[in-house]
């Protein structure tokens, strides 16, 4: 063992997910997904997914610690999302997980999610240090982070309208492909070329910040003329070129800030970054430049427990432990 024993809980939106991490080696990481759940409404809806994390968060855990060959009186430590995200769906995780800690009478850790995402490269490459620039992607934040230290974080851009995974989401809805939207014009995208349409890259004077509700009225009012008048192009062109778009603005705010910060390495964290062509153009770029990059492994990309648990290890060794009485914070600001 290399410790600490830290069980994660996240349940911030739509996948109940637990982990047992052990030190930065994931001893199990097992998540109950409510996609089906969501699809047929389109989005996720935040009393469905209470109540799926209701009934989902304590077989997951016996899962976890099973999967781990971990005895919970081992556990060194119990953390959970407390924020941003879903009241309803956050409450359930952390009222579960600090109630574990306190029976065990072990630390409990509440995590800001976006830390958890900031920490699963950690996971799975020993040489992901800071500083080092990191792109924060998911389907409620988008933000460009420069990592001055462990717990030290400068945001240096975010979003100004949707995040780039809701503009996946709902590009996807529109184009009706489901939801989550994201893997869908992934897979869309397949053989399209993305340069078929110009669609427009928004803020290019702002160099670390990020719009994306332009890019959603440039696309129904397109596709909607090209219906009329029949000339609808192939789906993948469309679903290429749309990606592209997103992908475009993603990697050139990144790199704005490497080019600012003079930082040697770049990371990400988040759904989005499960996108194989973001996940192409940001390995090339760093490439180009001679800098290093570190990239989790797409299902340490979207929500999962482990992710949670590596922020706890690190907040743990540094003696920290959340107050009994701390509650969720459903707009919890990394860095804030
Ligand atoms: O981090 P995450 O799992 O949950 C949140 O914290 O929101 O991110 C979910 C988002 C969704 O918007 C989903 O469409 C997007 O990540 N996503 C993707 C891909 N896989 C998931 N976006 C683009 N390409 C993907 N392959
Ligand atoms: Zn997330």
């Amino acid at each position: 063992m290399t410790g600490p024993l830290v069980l994660g809980v996240e349940t911030s939106c739509d996948e109940t997910a637990v982990a047992v991490v052990d030190g930065l080696e994931v001893r199990s990481s097992v998540l109950s997904s409510q996609v089906d759940e969501h699809a047929r409404f389109g989005g996720v809806v935040p009393e469905v997914a209470a109540r799926a994390h209701v009934e989902a968060i304590r077989s997951l855990t016996h899962r976890a610690l099973a999967e781990a060959g971990v005895h919970h009186l081992d556990l060194d430590a119990v953390a959970a999302t407390q924020g941003p995200g879903l009241a309803g769906a956050l409450v359930v995780g952390f009222s579960f997980a600090r109630a574990m800690a306190w029976s065990l009478g072990k630390p409990f850790l509440g995590i800001d999610h976006m830390e958890g995402h900031l920490f699963a490269p950690r996971l799975e490459h020993p040489g992901y240090t800071p500083p080092v620039v990191v792109l924060l992607a998911s389907g409620g934040h988008s933000q460009v982070v420069h990592v001055t230290d462990w717990g030290e974080y400068d945001v240096m851009g975010r979003t100004i309208d949707d995040a780039a995974g809701e503009a996946f989401d709902k590009l996807a809805r529109f184009l009706g492909l489901g939801y989550p939207g994201g893997p869908a014009i992934d897979e869309a995208s397949e053989g399209g070329d993305p340069n078929a349409i110009d669609f427009p890259r928004a803020l290019a004077d702002r160099p670390f910040d990020l719009s994306f509700s332009g890019l959603k009225t440039a696309v129904v009012t397109r596709l909607t003329k090209a219906a009329e008048s029949d000339e609808l192009p192939p789906l993948a062109d469309v679903a290429a070129s749309i990606q592209e778009a997103i992908v475009d603005v993603l990697v050139d705010k990144t790199f704005n800030a490497v080019d600012e910060t003079g930082a040697t390495a770049v990371a990400g964290g988040g759904g989005v970054l499960a996108n194989r062509r973001l996940r192409a153009r940001l390995e090339d770029e760093a490439r180009t430049r001679g800098i290093d990059v570190y990239l989790p492994s797409p299902e340490l990309c979207t929500d999962n427990g482990a992710m949670i648990a590596a922020a706890a290890s690190f907040r743990l060794g540094r003696g920290e432990a959340t107050a009994w009485n701390s509650e969720i914070d459903a707009s919890m600001k990394l860095g804030a």
